[in-house]
């Protein structure tokens, strides 16, 4: 029998609810999975803010980057209204908010912290959200991922033991040489990698595949029979139970 995957809610529940958000992580808690991916970036006054593009504009009734405004002028614009009128006053959290939420009695999840530092370099960011974790003791729950290897790298040389997936995109040829040089356990990668030659090399040299972002059932099957070991969705219900 081929073996189950366990369901991360990327984004949280981000099919249903607006994304990143409070409400896509709680909804991703009542629904079983067994992670959350969430994405990070950094305001001007250092504050790790839950958010996947580098500006507000599309997720959030504002207009420009996260790095120019303080957290506190971030955390006035609406992140739900975007998604259904439903989720008007909704907030971006806080890396903070989420850990907050993750120690509370009967939360369990695995946490996939995504660093978007691929895009703006976010100086600091790897100390800041290593920081965080040794504060709320959630080493055993993290997940560090990023599409940009020296930032991982970095992340490795300043924690020896924190479980850390290596992003990719497409059908990279080096993807497990660069995994092995940053020191990473995992690849996070997208179907098509891990339905390859080049996915199946990585799972025998030790590498597991986590996949992003899978919503169409039918997809679940051959990821399966491939090994995965973890299928991120925006819809995880989908994938649960079956
Ligand atoms: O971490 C997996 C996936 O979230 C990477 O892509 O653009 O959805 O953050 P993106
Ligand atoms: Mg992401």
């Amino acid at each position: 029998m081929t073996k189950q995957a366990s369901v991360f809610a990327h984004r949280g529940v981000s099919g249903d609810y607006p994304e990143n958000t409070m409400e896509a992580f709680e909804a991703a808690l009542r629904s079983g999975v067994a992670g959350i991916e969430l994405d990070v970036q950094l305001t001007k006054d250092g504050e790790l803010a839950v958010i996947h593009d580098e500006q507000i504009d599309r997720t959030t009734d504002g207009i420009g980057y996260i790095k120019e405004f303080s957290y506190d002028q971030l955390k006035r614009f609406d992140a739900g209204s975007w998604f259904s009128s439903k989720f008007e006053g909704s907030s971006i959290p806080t890396l903070k908010n989420v850990f907050d939420w993750a120690v509370m009695p009967g939360n369990d999840l695995t946490i996939n912290i995504e660093l978007k530092n691929d895009q703006l370099p976010y100086e600091g960011m790897e100390e800041k959200v290593l920081d965080l974790i040794e504060q709320y003791k959630l080493e055993e729950r993290i997940i560090i991922s990023s599409f940009n290897p020296e930032s991982l790298k970095k992340v490795r040389s300043l924690q020896k033991t924190i479980e850390i997936g290596y992003l990719i995109i497409g059908i990279p040829e080096n993807a497990v040489e660069t995994a092995k040089k940053i020191g990473a356990n995992a690849i996070h990668c997208q179907p098509e990698f891990a339905l390859s030659s080049f996915g199946q090399e990585a799972i025998e040299k030790g590498f597991p595949l986590r996949v992003y972002t899978v919503n169409d059932p039918h997809e679940q099957n051959p990821l399966l029979e491939a090994g995965v070991e973890v299928i991120m969705s925006d819809f995880p219900e989908r994938f649960m139970n079956n």
